[in-house]
């Protein structure tokens, strides 16, 4: 099979019951968003006809042009588009049908020998409609029918020819049922007295219920109100059973409530989410320990946000447990494929659990037999089923694209195991309970409203730079991604100690450059913020003090090896602000989704 998987990053999610399908798949379809958001469609059953509405746009835009809502069904399914296979149009935008216009798909992922299945198709006589790899599904289904016995025996026969990554539902204009399968792609069916869901993500339907069924690949389920699971990996459909779980977290934490935005309220919830990533089963993390002591060669990996928590975490490894950690962007580990044995650790940290950078990471880890653990937020991901060992960062979801919660999470989380390491677990977890004055001082309203003076002297400029030393240079990496993402200013990090090698030749009159301050590199700082400020340049200082290099100060008391926690948190509101005030939406940044699933 080929290992260069691409696979869309979109959202599904299908509902069968006693209630108003259309409604519920119309909201999951906004809770999936996150996901993708440049097309988006429905489809259904009435009276024995298949209804389909879609188009290019977001939901609430879709839904005003279409009323997703104009008929009372009991079975419905959903998609939220972000394209990578075929334009953005309204033809390739999902559900797809077949020929006969009794089938409809909606589907997540890539179907790798779509060519292969499509010419085959088209020579017996199927018309296509679209230019993505999806349609190639509800033909492929249509044709086994001819020689199935039902429609969940066409979808297995047709599922069982699909090489790649899907999560597809299928629907029949005939049959009361949903057909769902997964492989490589998340799925998570829901549970409710009054019918089942499936969909990519939770917050789709926490809603309606708590009890979940996390699906394993080749999982294939037959919804109706009483949901059937098989397993179709080895060529057969064998009857599975898979447990129920229940969320740990309410509808209330995937729901914006008083907030503007999703950005916003993951900043102010750090408050909390820090304390829960603090509160770690001791034995577990000693069992860690015990793994990164015994392990020769320990790697850390992860992308975006999830990599500066890891290359953070490397310096609170060496500087607290003495313990020497390789950093490296999951899509550059496969350069060191050589290194690993079966006496690796490979220690990968992801939000989501479902870049596919990372899972290919680990992958060819465990191919030389080396050891996984990772750090997720979402349990039952395919990082954490796939891990040796898993540590949750509790965050609840996170629904804004850009990671701000759970991104302080992993650095607790890590920063505890680090003092776990070094035989001060008790220690480590004070100074992470500490923290809750510290962050809630720096979401409260004054310190907003501050930051707010500051947006708004910065919403015009073209570019932004972040300084830090040790280990505020990650952090000034972190501070740029979020400037980028949330108001599409150009920001860019560098350690101080690199900047006369080159880059001060960009600094201009007024050029604001961001100075992460501790009291361990101070001096250093400061000295490359003067060097900075003697070319003309705007100096911000978040820092536990003032100093008259400043010209604006923002304060962040002093917390050694919690600083990256706390310090990243007012750039996340001046990120959050500049966005609102560009009139840029900061939950949903162009071109991106919350999921990376694509190499
Ligand atoms: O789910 P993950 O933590 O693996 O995601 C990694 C990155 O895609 C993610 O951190 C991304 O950089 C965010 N947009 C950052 O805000």
């Amino acid at each position: 099979m080929p290992t260069s998987t691409a696979v869309t990053m979109c959202g599904i999610i299908g509902y069968i019951g006693s209630m108003n399908a259309s409604r519920i798949v119309l909201e999951g379809l906004k809770h999936l968003e996150y996901r993708g958001y440049d097309s988006v469609g429905f489809a259904g059953v009435l009276n024995g006809s298949l209804i389909v509405k879609k188009d290019v746009g977001k939901v609430d835009d879709v839904h005003a042009k279409l009323n997703f809502l104009e008929h009372n069904l009991n079975l419905a399914i959903g998609h939220t588009r972000w394209a990578t296979h075929g334009r953005v149009t309204k033809t390739n935008a999902h559900p797809h049908i077949d020929c006969r216009k009794d089938i409809a798909i909606v589907h997540n992922g890539i179907i790798e020998n779509y060519e292969e299945l499509k010419n085959e198709l088209v020579s017996k006589g199927h018309v296509f409609r679209s230019r993505t790899d999806s349609e190639v599904v509800a033909h492929l289904i249509e044709e086994e029918a001819n020689n199935a016995a039902s429609f969940e025996e066409a979808c297995f026969k047709a599922f069982s020819r699909l090489e790649g990554a899907y999560a597809i539902l299928a629907i029949d204009r005939k049959d009361y049922k949903i057909v769902a399968i997964k492989k490589g792609s998340p799925l998570v069916i829901g549970l409710a007295d009054h019918g089942s869901f499936a969909a990519s993500d939770i917050p789709a339907f926490i809603n309606y219920t708590k009890k979940v069924v996390y699906l394993y690949d080749y999982d294939m389920v037959v919804l109706k109100p009483d949901p059937v699971f098989y397993n179709i990996e080895n060529g057969n459909l064998v009857k599975v059973e898979r447990p129920i779980q229940s969320v740990e977290w309410d509808a209330e934490k995937a729901r914006k409530g008083e907030f503007e935005h999703f950005m916003l309220k993951e900043i102010m919830e750090q408050v909390d989410t820090v304390q829960r990533a603090a509160d770690q089963d001791k034995k577990i993390l000693e069992k860690i320990a015990n793994e990164i002591k015994r392990a020769r060669g320990i790697f850390l990996v992860g992308c975006g946000s999830s990599y500066h928590a890891c290359l953070t975490a490397s310096y609170v490894f060496s500087k607290v447990a003495r313990e020497h950690v390789n950093v490296v962007l999951a899509s550059e580990f496969p350069n060191y494929e050589h290194f690993l044995t079966s006496k690796t650790l490979i220690i990968a940290v992801s939000q989501s659990g479902e870049t596919y950078d990372v899972l290919e990471a680990i992958r060819a880890g465990k191919k030389r037999g080396s050891k996984i653990i990772s750090v997720v937020n979402v349990m039952g991901s395919s990082l954490a089923r796939e891990s040796d060992e898993f540590l949750l960062m509790h965050a609840g979801p996170e629904i804004c694209v850009l990671s701000t919660k759970t991104y302080t999470s992993q650095i607790a989380l890590l920063n505890l195991l680090a003092y776990t390491l070094a035989g001060r677990y008790e220690e480590g977890r004070r100074r992470l309970k500490y923290l809750w004055n510290v962050i809630y001082y720096l979401t409260s309203a004054n310190t907003r409203n501050k930051i707010r003076k500051l947006a708004e002297k910065l919403a015009d400029k073209k570019h932004i730079f972040c300084i830090g030393r040790g280990l505020q240079y990650p952090t000034a990496m972190e501070a740029a991604l979020k400037i980028k993402e949330a108001s599409y200013i150009h920001a860019e990090a560098f350690a101080g100690g690199e900047l006369k090698h080159g880059t001060i030749a960009l600094i201009e009159e007024g050029t604001p450059c961001i100075v992460f301050v501790s009291e361990e590199n101070g001096k250093e700082i400061l000295s490359n913020a003067t060097e900075v400020k003697s070319r003309g340049g705007y100096i911000i200082g978040i820092s536990p003090t003032n100093h008259e290099v400043f010209d604006f100060w923002i304060k962040v008391p002093e917390c050694g090896t919690e600083n990256p926690i706390v310090q990243i948190i007012p750039v996340q509101i001046l990120a959050y602000q500049l966005a609102v005030l560009r009139g840029c939406d900061p939950d949903k940044p162009r071109n991106l989704a919350k999921s990376v699933t694509v190499k």
